[in-house]
């Protein structure tokens, strides 16, 4: 079976705080690797709502997924992650890798408004390879300006040693709860 490695697919996930139960966002669901990784740390009543804005990519993923049993936790979204209509749903994880959305302003509002209280985000980044090391630096002072001003706070900004070529970082950051 030809199973699809995603980038950093483990280090982008690990420190989300991913709970057996919890409904999870994939902003970026692409060949569904990082879903399924995240599927795989989930109980039966875990959920994932996967979304990307091509619908090749998605149906391409979504087949593969159900091929593998995977799919009925899944819910999928064919939209762009800065304007998906999340009402209805209820989430403690963000994650999204390589999305320009997430960088520009303060971010979608759609998205992270609805992160539960105490709830994650994980936003990461690959920039072109031999690129400046600045470049990614910049956009997760971005991202972190945006996460704040959106009622969250910053646990960390991992930068990955193990991609020399190209710069790889992200920001993980945790919704404040209300007092
Ligand atoms: C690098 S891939 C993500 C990797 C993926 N999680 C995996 O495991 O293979 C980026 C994906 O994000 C999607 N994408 C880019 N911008 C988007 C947006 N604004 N809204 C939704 N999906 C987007 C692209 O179509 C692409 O499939």
């Amino acid at each position: 079976m030809n199973v699809h490695q995603s980038v950093l697919l483990q280090e982008a996930i690990n420190g989300l705080n991913i709970k057996p139960d919890g409904v999870y966002v994939d902003g970026t669901f692409g060949r569904g690797g990082h879903t399924r990784y995240i599927l795989s740390a989930l109980g039966a009543k875990g959920k994932v709502i996967a979304i990307d804005n091509s619908s090749a990519m998605l149906s391409k993923a979504k087949a593969r997924l159900k091929k593998s049993g995977l799919s009925e936790r899944v819910t999928f979204l064919e939209a762009d992650a800065a304007s998906a209509d999340l009402s209805g749903f209820d989430f403690d994880i963000v994650f999204a890798f390589n999305v320009s959305l997430f960088y520009k302003g303060a971010g979608p509002s759609n998205v992270f408004d609805r992160v539960a209280s105490g709830g994650h985000v994980g936003v990461f980044y690959q920039n072109p390879p031999g690129s400046d090391k600045q470049r990614l630096f910049n956009m997760l002072e971005n991202v972190t300006a945006g996460l704040t001003s959106q009622g969250f706070t910053v646990l960390k900004r991992p930068v990955l040693k193990s991609v020399v070529s190209a710069p790889t970082g992200g920001v993980v950051a945790v919704k404040n709860r209300v007092a």
